[in-house]
């Protein structure tokens, strides 16, 4: 740790610097609570150049939370859709609702009370209470832990429990008491930026005369990699049905977990949105999911269908590498399914979906028509690809 006036010095170096050269960022603008809640939970896990359009159109639709906590919950995901992680939207509304109840409308300002509401962790809630009420908490997420531990030349995985215990210890002791949402900001800002994980720019950096890695020559070995969780593959098959408007249908969010078999294996796949017929293969993906199919009595009530395999769709969530086989079925008529709605191919988004959903929705457009009018073409492309026959 610093002696008292490198600290004093470290300080107004870092600080200088953030309010000269920080990022000019929609939620940089205001300190209120909303703003600032809504803008933390939308960066987790998520980019900020992603982030930034959904939070201002978010903002148009719901600029306070009173109209957040009173929406009805699809409206709220449909804003969401495309970011994901739904589950950040749900408890924020859940979470704006609470508010409403309990705090009488007003964030409350307290770090307990904030960590009592959905979606709120430890580092959100110091992020929230120190950017919008100048409370004297210090942050710790990748970023700041990055930077931290290359000032202090800390080995080891970071994310073990006593050494991010340690990390936080030094975070709040670094914390300037006089501005730490300033502070806090300029942390990560410093990760985000300078002290990035690959080639970092030491020449940059306001604080490098501090940086105790950097006078070890180790700044490129830390922090040392950790151990990373197996990727798992995961592989489906998807029915986008098309009728002569390019009308598709999409199934419903389930209501309870384990409704459906398919969430139990594949909860990324739907993340309780709207979703695609869906269905996991290990083999054949075009005879499971006429076999899905059947099961669900579609095939009997439109007799025989032209299975178009459109271009796979891969998809990464944490550690599951999902690689979907979408086909599209063109039927005059689009056949009867319990809880599904008809939308627009072109424009399924006008229900709360994933993005793998959407790019599912995209492939089977492109998928070419014109081999739908016949079947030839169809079942040598079949034949090439999994030697399935069609049409049925
Ligand atoms: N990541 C998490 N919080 C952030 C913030 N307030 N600004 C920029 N990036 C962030």
């Amino acid at each position: 740790m610093l002696k008292r006036r490198e600290l004093a010095a470290f300080r107004k170096q870092l600080l200088a610097w953030f309010r000269q050269f920080q990022r000019d960022l929609p939620w940089r603008r205001t300190r209120d609570p909303y703003c600032v809640w809504l803008s933390e939970i939308m960066l987790q896990q998520t980019r900020v150049a992603a982030v930034i359009p959904y939070y201002e159109h978010f903002l148009e639709r719901f600029p306070n939370l009173h109209a957040l906590a009173a929406a009805p919950e699809e409206e709220v995901l449909r804003l969401w859709s495309g970011l994901g992680y739904y589950s950040r939207a749900r408890n924020l509304q859940k979470a704006a609702q609470q508010i409403v109840a309990e705090h009488g409308g007003e964030f409350p300002a307290r770090l307990e009370d904030v960590l009592a509401l959905p979606g709120i962790g430890n580092y959100t809630a110091r992020a929230i209470l120190s950017i919008a009420f100048e409370k004297k908490h210090a942050v710790l997420d990748g970023n700041v832990a990055r930077v931290l531990a290359r000032l202090g030349a800390i080995r080891g995985d970071l994310r073990a429990s006593q050494q991010w215990q340690k990390l936080q210890k030094s975070a709040d002791a670094y914390l300037d008491g006089k501005s730490p949402g300033d502070w806090n900001q300029a942390m990560m800002e410093l990760g985000a930026t300078l002290c990035a994980p690959r080639s970092p720019q030491c020449l940059l950096c306001p604080v490098a005369q501090f940086c105790e890695a950097r006078k070890r020559s180790i700044v490129d070995l830390l922090p040392e990699k950790r151990q990373k969780r197996a990727t798992v593959e995961i592989h489906l098959a998807a029915a986008v049905f098309a009728d002569e408007q390019d009308r598709t249908l999409l199934l419903p969010p389930p209501k309870e977990r384990n409704a459906e078999p398919l969430v139990d294996h594949v909860p990324t796949l739907a993340s309780n949105l709207w979703h695609f017929p869906t269905i996991p293969v290990d083999g054949d993906p075009l005879a499971k999911l006429r076999s899905h199919l059947r099961k669900l009595e579609i095939q009997k009530q439109n007799g025989v269908f032209h299975f178009v395999p459109a271009n796979k769709v891969r998809h990464t969530v944490t550690y599951r590498a999902i690689t979907v086989q979408p086909f599209r079925i063109s039927v005059k008529k689009l056949p009867r399914l319990k809880g599904a709605e008809r939308v627009p191919l072109q424009e399924v988004t006008i229900l709360p979906v994933s993005n793998l959903t959407q790019k599912v929705a995209r492939a089977a457009l492109a998928a070419a028509p014109s081999a739908e009018k016949n079947c030839e073409p169809i079942a040598e492309k079949l034949e090439k690809a999994d030697s399935s026959v069609c049409p049925e």
